[in-house]
């Protein structure tokens, strides 16, 4: 018997355009799933769209900053999105830059709140109501262990917007557990494009499994909870971290 089939299946993918969010396009339309390629890169999007067309699947780029909520309802208030994955994130448009929350100046704090927990927000209300009224929808969040437990990394203000993200979908999904939509989220640990390939091998040895997590790693996990076979699973907030988080 054929599990986690997505077909008929549409789904959105914000920050698609590259790493995780790319391999979670991958998976989901393997899957059976029309892919809707969110990036605010459109270059990106776009060449994301062309290989998965040539690899035979369904896809069409959508160009929108996930900060902007009037952009987001420009995109995609009328369209009938099944599946939302919340995975546009980290720095946003911006790299992270490292430092201890007493060095950082306030101005620096609004960035990444924006995109690790603003951009949830726009893209998870302006779905929702359609998810509620046809019965049907699944929205994860693409988190992170540095939202779960204390990080030594020099990211607090990315900490916190994750922690607000897993915090605000588990009381989403408690609002809609009845109406055949379920809200998680996953928390990432290390994974492969971290750091740049020069330190990578250094960071696999602090992974119990001995190695980083893939984009397919996530696609995967992605693609369970995204499927009719998950409808029990809701309001829960996922470690996938190759056992450096432990639950
Ligand atoms: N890579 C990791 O090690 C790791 C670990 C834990 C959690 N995460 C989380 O996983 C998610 C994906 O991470 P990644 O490393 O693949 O990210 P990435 O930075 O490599 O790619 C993110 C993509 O999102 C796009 N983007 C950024 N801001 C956007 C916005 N406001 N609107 C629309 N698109 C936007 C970027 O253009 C980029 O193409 C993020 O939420 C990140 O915080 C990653």
């Amino acid at each position: 018997m054929a599990m986690f089939e997505l077909h008929g299946r549409t789904a959105l993918i914000t920050g698609a355009g590259q790493g995780m969010g790319t391999g979670v396009a991958e998976v989901l339309a393997a899957q059976g799933a029309h892919v809707l390629v969110n990036d605010l890169d459109g270059s990106r999007a776009d060449a994301v769209v062309g290989q998965l067309r040539d690899n035979g699947h369904s896809a069409e780029a959508m160009i929108f900053d996930v900060t902007d909520l009037e952009a987001v309802r420009r995109a995609i208030a009328e369209r009938p999105i099944d599946i939302l994955v919340n995975n546009a994130g980290n720095g946003g448009a911006e790299t992270m830059q490292p430092r201890k929350f007493v060095d950082t100046d306030p101005g620096e704090w609004e960035g990444p709140l924006a995109v690790n927990l603003g951009g949830v927000m726009n893209c998870t209300h302006t779905v929702l109501p359609g998810m509620v009224a046809r019965g049907w929808g699944r929205v994860i969040g693409v988190v992170s262990g540095a939202g779960t437990q204390g990080v030594h990394i020099g990211v607090a203000a990315y900490s916190a917007g994750k922690a607000g993200a897993a915090g605000l979908l588990r009381s989403v999904a408690l609002e809609v557990a009845r109406k055949g939509v379920t809200v998680n989220s996953i928390a990432l640990g290390l994974m492969s494009n971290t750091g740049g390939s020069d330190i990578t091998a250094g960071l696999a040895k602090t992974i119990p499994t001995g190695r980083l997590g893939t984009p397919h790693d996530l696609g995967a996990l992605c693609a369970y909870l995204a499927s009719d076979e998950a409808s029990w699973m809701t309001a829960q907030t996922i470690p996938l971290a190759g056992g450096s988080i432990t639950s």
